[in-house]
């Protein structure tokens, strides 16, 4: 089945598993196209004009990368004509991006982080973009932050573009993650990976180390026993590895296993975590469980928070199944 392209796999989830409609078809489609637009800019590097910051800030009080706001338009222009949605959110953005009058509405919301790891971007390290598909609620237009305050577990797909090597679409609608590889020649994504499934168990985490006296005590404990490796109580060494891109991050976890984790600590605690609910915990909680992991904030888990503001920050501790739970535990036990 290996190689078939996006369209064709799409097409039969319509088919055959009444999984999807034609509207969810398209938006998925137009996103993939929104992503390769995005690749080719990512990939001009320095012969753009593409590097180097915007000037200018977001709602989350951050410098915005000439990137940051290309990728955002690249996403908003691709997606604003087609009718499949009512809306369309975004880190970059303080509010939901109505749809413009001249355009017909669809029934679905998407929202998206257009280019994550932005820090990476001026020294070519793999970037990416995280998307979030909900529906819109009856009775709302879509163009409000209500529209998009809805639990993980309401998303009806999730994705993530990895800009690196190459170009790789990774991909749920809630029946496994699916992954597709960005054949530059045709321009057309083919499936490279069905079903992934991701390890109960790892020798490698994730996490910003730098953080680490900011750690509330279960992190600190997790960590510190992972450090101690064979001669610690896990008996057993591990690796760890940071990208500074969560969308290169989890797709590492996503291929081999691992944890990944931003937990709260004492600096993030007015701000509620460090990473955005609706357009990178979601999208990546679901892709994550969806492929056999789990993801948590170290209390709950994340696809069941019931949001209250567009641009909420929560801890995320995601990947191999046994690890997370592990660190949940260690949070339960205070
Ligand atoms: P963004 O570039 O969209 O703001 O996201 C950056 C995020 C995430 O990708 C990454 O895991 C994390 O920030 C890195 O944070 P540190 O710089 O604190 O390590
Ligand atoms: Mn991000
Ligand atoms: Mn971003």
């Amino acid at each position: 089945m290996n190689g078939i392209s996006l369209t064709r796999y799409l097409i039969e989830e319509q088919r055959s598993k009444a999984q999807i409609g034609a509207d969810l078809r398209l938006l998925i489609e137009v996103v993939a196209r929104a992503c390769k637009t995005i690749a080719i800019a990512v990939g001009k590097g320095g012969l753009g004009d593409a590097l180097g910051d915007a000037g200018t800030g977001n709602i989350q009080g951050e410098a915005q990368k000439k990137l940051d706001v290309l990728s955002n338009e690249i996403l908003l222009e691709a997606n604003e004509w087609g009718g499949h949605l009512a809306g369309l959110a975004s880190e970059e953005m303080d509010h939901p991006h109505p749809i413009p009058g001249q355009y017909p509405k669809g029934g679905y919301l998407l929202l998206f982080d257009p280019l994550d790891g932005s820090s990476n971007i001026d020294v070519n390290v793999s970037v990416g973009t995280i998307f979030s598909v909900l529906r819109c609620p009856e009775g709302m237009t879509g163009a409000e932050d209500e529209a998009f305050l809805q639990p993980g577990t309401t998303q009806v797909a999730a994705g993530y573009c990895v800009y690196g090597p190459s170009t790789i679409l990774v991909l749920t609608l809630g029946n496994g993650t699916h992954a597709f590889t960005l054949d530059r020649e045709l321009g057309s994504f083919r499936m490279t990976g069905r079903d992934l499934q991701i390890p109960a168990d790892t020798k490698e985490f994730s996490i910003n180390a730098s953080n680490a006296r900011f750690w509330e005590a279960p992190v600190k404990r997790y960590v510190n026993e992972m450090l101690d490796g064979k001669e610690g109580p896990r008996g057993k060494d591990f690796n760890m590895r940071w990208v500074a891109s969560m969308v290169a991050d989890v797709h590492r976890i996503v291929t081999r296993g691992g944890v990944f984790l931003y937990p709260m600590d004492s600096k993030l605690k007015d701000k509620g975590g460090k990473l955005r609910l609706m357009y990178e915990a979601n999208p990546m909680a679901f892709i994550i469980e969806q492929a056999g992991g789990a993801a948590t904030t170290g209390r709950e888990r994340i696809m069941d928070i019931r949001p209250t503001k567009l641009h909420q920050r929560v801890p995320v501790i995601l990947g191999s199944k046994n690890e997370v739970e592990r660190v949940t535990e260690y949070h339960a036990e205070g």
